[in-house]
């Protein structure tokens, strides 16, 4: 069977309108997931804007603006919830002129995003060696058990069970239930001095001790998401230090160049992906 072209058909003037058919005889479907960073946006535009038109299906301005303010809105939604946040348009475009696309808003809960590393990552997760810092601030004490830690968002408990075992008494918050579990468990089988309590960091104080020689939170503040959570731990801090405890904390610190831009941020509290409901949309 022949599947060339006659050479009749094949010059110029019969190619490019059967190519322009080609395109609206094309059924295409696809999805593009996105971190949720609403700075970047007029990417997120041309980048649909270029597959659409790849598609042939290139869209007007005003279509783009249409696009331009959905994405705006769920990208805002999503970053809002969580740094662990994406976008994911997924768009199709049957025979024709058509191309429908949907825009949502996914994220993960602080718990639920170490959960999924827990299902899915190697351990150790955050190192099997305690902090240094820590380590040697804790060493300076001359009775490890008269000087009580409490250590906020403990994770693996790669710094409560090295210190518990060096004879502090140890108090830990952390709210990943299979990391409070685990802490639990592995300070049961060593008898050692460690309270677990499985909750949000900010919940309550009430059954914290009031003189902690030490607080800490190793690479946790990266997890918050308004400078009121950072507040909070200074507050607690000032409930549940003995006189002459430290506070000790880190954080990751921005290129010199960096300039923020001030946006308001709510805290995300469910324990699996979220997402918004889809906004759709249809170009014709
Ligand atoms: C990156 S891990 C660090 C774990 C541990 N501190 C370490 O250095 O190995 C952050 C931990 O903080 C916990 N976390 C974050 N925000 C929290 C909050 N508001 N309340 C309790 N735990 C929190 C997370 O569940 C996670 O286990």
């Amino acid at each position: 069977m022949e599947n060339s072209l006659p050479s009749s058909l094949n010059g110029p003037p019969f190619r490019r309108p059967l190519a322009r058919r080609l395109k609206r005889r094309a059924v295409a479907t696809g999805e593009i997931r996105l971190p949720a960073v609403p700075g970047m946006v007029e990417e997120y535009v041309a980048m649909c804007s270029d597959i659409f038109t790849s598609l042939g299906r290139s869209f007007s301005d005003e279509q783009l603006d249409n696009l331009r303010n959905i994405l705006g809105e769920q990208l805002a939604e999503a970053f809002a919830a969580s740094p662990r946040s994406q976008i994911i348009i997924s768009y199709e475009a049957p025979v024709g002129t058509v191309l429908n696309y949907h825009v949502k808003a996914q994220w993960w809960s602080v718990d639920g995003a170490y959960e999924n590393w827990i299902a899915t990552r190697e351990p150790p997760l955050f190192g099997s060696e305690p902090d240094a810092r820590v380590w040697a601030l804790a060493g300076e004490a001359a009775d490890p058990s008269s000087f009580p830690i409490l250590d906020l968002g403990a994770g693996t408990g790669r710094n409560a069970l090295a210190l518990a075992r060096r004879g502090h008494p140890v108090d830990v918050v952390e709210m990943t239930a299979s990391f409070a579990e685990s802490i639990r468990t592995e300070a049961a089988q060593d008898s050692l001095a460690v309270r677990v309590f499985q909750r949000d960091i900010f919940a309550t104080i009430d059954d914290l001790r009031r003189d902690y020689q030490l607080i800490l939170l190793s690479e946790v503040v990266s997890d918050f998401r308004s400078p009121q959570q950072l507040r909070g731990v200074f507050e607690l801090a000032s409930h549940c230090l003995a006189p002459g405890g430290r506070l000790v904390f880190n954080a990751f610190v921005a290129h010199r160049d960096y300039s923020p831009i001030r946006r308001r941020c709510n805290s995300a509290s469910s324990a699996t992906p979220a997402s918004s409901p889809n906004r759709r949309w249809r170009r014709r």
